[in-house]
């Protein structure tokens, strides 16, 4: 208390710009302090959220390579079943082996589909055929497709893109 007092009567004694400045510097370091520990608890504390409570099936369109098969098998670990969709049959088999071996309670079906092939809305019809009746919650879209001479979308680079209405 007496302390509490004493530190008054100090703030009291001095100038006002003093006080004003001091009170920034407070507030700054406040808020970085805050950025801080808000970091800390995001990177190192708070749980993973729980992605079956969407459902228990993800689906992942580009998922025998690169970025897609990565998401293939954190999907599994987190206890996913999957439906993998790709263009090429042989590698789709063997990506699913290798996720049934790693994690044997995965469920995985499998669809051959081209996006950039000409029958694109069969391929789609048999993705439609195999989700039926499934609880899918996470949609990992990764295949990219795109148009000769693609731009930013504000430069006027809506090719391919159709507006309505
Ligand atoms: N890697 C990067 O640094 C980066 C950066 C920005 C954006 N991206 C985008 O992220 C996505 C994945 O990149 P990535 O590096 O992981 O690519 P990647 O290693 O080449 O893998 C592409 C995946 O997509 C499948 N695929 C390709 N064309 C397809 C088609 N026409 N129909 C169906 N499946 C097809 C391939 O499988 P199959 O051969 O079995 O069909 C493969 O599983 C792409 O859209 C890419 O543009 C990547």
């Amino acid at each position: 208390m007496f302390m509490f007092s004493t530190c008054i009567e100090h703030l009291q004694a001095q100038p006002l710009w003093i006080l004003l400045l001091s009170s920034l510097g407070f507030l700054s370091l406040l808020k970085q302090t805050i950025s801080l520990l808000k970091w800390l608890f995001i990177t190192l504390l708070r749980p993973p959220k729980n992605l079956k409570k969407y459902g228990s099936w993800a689906l992942i369109t580009g998922s025998t390579d690169g970025i897609g098969k990565a998401f293939a098998f954190q999907l599994a670990q987190n206890g996913l079943n999957l439906i993998l969709v790709s263009r090429n049959p042989q590698k789709l088999k063997s990506v699913s082996r290798e996720i049934q071996a790693k994690y044997p309670y995965t469920k995985v079906k499998v669809v051959v589909l081209d996006f950039s092939g000409d029958d694109v809305t069969a391929g789609v019809g048999a993705v439609e055929e195999v989700v039926r009746g499934l609880d899918v919650g996470v949609l990992v879209n990764n295949v990219g497709v795109s148009y000769p001479g693609a731009r930013f979308f504000r430069r006027g680079g809506g090719g391919g893109v159709e507006e309505s209405g």
